[in-house]
């Protein structure tokens, strides 16, 4: 299958800098445990608390699961220490060796591909655990990729996917910030929009950001059942100019309704 410009531009996001990082030293030091270990801290700590409570790492032990898009793979890491027969796919070269690497350092076994997720390397119905966070909102055949993951899981077997949502303050943040600093004008919405992924300047680096409401979320997910569909996350790091000073009390409630991520929990 022949990468699409969509997946290219991927590819040159997360090539230059390793997602999660939030400075170019820090990315050189990707790959490292002290990088590792501060990535966990910042993602299950102050930026993205819901990941592990959504995913239920103690779930997943003496399971088959597939990451699908892993980044630097601290999820699958943590589902590999819970216990879970790890596998994962993504697309960028960068990532798929930082995460061998943080795999051997920690001796723990996976099974790792760098490939499309829109046609996975694994057997119809040979995964328990399918999931895949902040990753197919970034592609342009999001729905194949959705019909991959639904083919490569047992029947009864689980599906979580996390995309970013419209109705987010985020979003609204993001365009405000656009239009104070002329970013919106200059650059035009989708541009725009690309530069929330670190690295990312909307000009020779920019990848696809689609953004989805719970509705069209629960409509691509056609043929799985039990659709179980919650919003999470404010994004602290990616919001421009106030993120870092908004205060941890300010989540709860207008989190869950205009959070950064729809998330659906479902069954094939
Ligand atoms: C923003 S990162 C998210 C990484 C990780 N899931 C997380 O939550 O930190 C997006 C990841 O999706 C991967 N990706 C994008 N399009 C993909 C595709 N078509 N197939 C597989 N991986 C893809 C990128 O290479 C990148 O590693």
């Amino acid at each position: 299958m022949a990468l699409s410009e969509a997946n290219l531009q991927a590819q040159a996001t997360w090539n230059n800098r390793a997602c999660g990082t939030l400075s170019e030293s820090e990315n050189e030091a990707a790959g490292t445990l002290e990088t590792f270990n501060r990535l966990v801290e910042r993602r299950y700590g102050r930026n993205d608390p819901w990941v592990p409570i959504v995913l239920d790492f103690p779930s997943m032990k003496g399971k088959e699961v597939l990451e699908i898009g892993h980044g630097q793979g601290c999820d699958l890491l943590h589902a590999a220490m819970a216990g879970g027969h790890v596998h994962g796919i993504d697309l960028t070269p960068n990532h798929h060796e930082i995460c061998k690497r943080y795999f051997a350092a920690l001796k723990r076994p996976v099974d790792l591909h760098l490939g499309n997720a829109g046609e996975l390397p694994f057997a119809s119905e040979s995964m328990d655990i399918v999931y895949s966070l902040g990753v197919l909102h970034h592609t342009d055949n999001t729905v194949r990729c959705i019909g991959e993951a639904y083919r490569v899981l047992k029947p009864g077997g689980t599906f979580k996917i996390a995309l970013y949502h419209f109705w987010s303050l985020p979003h609204l943040w993001l365009l405000m910030a656009g239009i104070i600093d002329g970013n919106l004008r200059r650059l035009g919405y989708r541009r725009l929009l690309s530069r929330i992924e670190g690295g990312a300047d909307g000009v020779e680096i920019s990848p696809l950001v689609k953004l989805y409401s719970a509705r069209q979320l629960r409509t691509i997910l056609g043929d799985f059942s039990n659709i179980d569909i919650s919003i999470h996350g404010l994004a602290y790091d990616r919001i421009p100019l106030v993120g870092r000073f908004i205060p941890k009390w300010f989540g709860g409630a207008v989190e869950r309704r205009w959070g950064w991520y729809v998330v659906a929990n479902a069954k094939k």
